[in-house]
């Protein structure tokens, strides 16, 4: 299986990487600094044109759109927000989601390949308990994506799978989170195992559940 994971130089996307590699896969990381085997900044339309060029040809199994920022924790209501940070969330969150698929369409086709897109319980409107405005916002539009590419990709036997990994030990995460980069990993490359057309558009957390949309 060849797989293709953003944002693989730290955090979850590492652990996935190492997870695919132990079990005897082909991965194809990209970090922003070089750290892994592509160098690719998700903002950077560029950049995906020259990962297209690179794996022009190669099939791609599974592409985990993975590469994310949170850059609105302890932002305040009244004069927090600022529109820069709108722009820089949506333009990794969500544009860099959506460029990153469309870069490997041609690689997904050729091998009838999978999709997971790591959103966040944080996209659920049915959980609105307020503040971080802008990751919201930007993961319910990755989860939006992610139901959105799924019809548009069952025909051709795509199937698209959007998860939530846990609140997770890392950069972004923090030490105080509820679980660590190990049983994240694990449990979301079961998951991505068992996603298949008959499951495409699940909204799923790394231990199975079915999330509310
Ligand atoms: N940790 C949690 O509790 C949690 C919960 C829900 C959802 N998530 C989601 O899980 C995913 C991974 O998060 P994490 O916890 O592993 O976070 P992390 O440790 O902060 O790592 C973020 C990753 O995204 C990459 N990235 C950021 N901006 C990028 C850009 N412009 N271009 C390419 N890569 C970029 C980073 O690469 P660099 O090293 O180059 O910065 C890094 O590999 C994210 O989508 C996040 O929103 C995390």
């Amino acid at each position: 299986m060849h797989v293709v994971i953003t944002g693989a130089g730290r955090g979850i996307g590492k652990a996935l990487a190492e997870r695919y590699r132990t079990a005897g896969h082909r991965v194809t990381g990209t970090a922003r600094d070089g750290s892994a085997d592509l160098v690719l900044d998700v903002t950077d339309p560029a950049g995906h044109r020259a990962m297209a060029a690179a794996l022009a040809g190669d099939p791609v199994d599974l592409l985990i759109c993975n590469a994310g920022i949170y850059p609105d924790k302890g932002q305040r209501l009244e004069d927090g927000y600022p529109p820069a940070m709108w722009a820089d969330a949506f333009a990794v969150n969500v544009t860099g989601t959506f460029l990153a698929v469309q870069a490997l369409l041609p690689n997904l086709r050729a091998a009838r390949g999978k999709i997971a897109l790591i959103s966040s319980q944080m996209a659920s409107d049915q959980r609105a308990p307020g503040g971080s405005y802008i990751y919201r916002a930007s993961k319910a539009a990755v989860l939006n994506l992610g139901r959105n590419l799924s019809t548009d990709l069952r025909a051709e036997g795509i199937a698209v799978g959007i998860y939530h990994p846990g609140w997770v030990q890392t950069d972004m995460g923090g030490a105080a989170a509820e679980i660590t980069v190990d049983e994240a990993a694990d449990g979301l490359v079961a998951r991505f195992d068992a996603l298949d057309l008959a499951d495409s558009g699940c909204f799923r957390t790394w231990d199975g559940r079915e999330h509310a949309y």
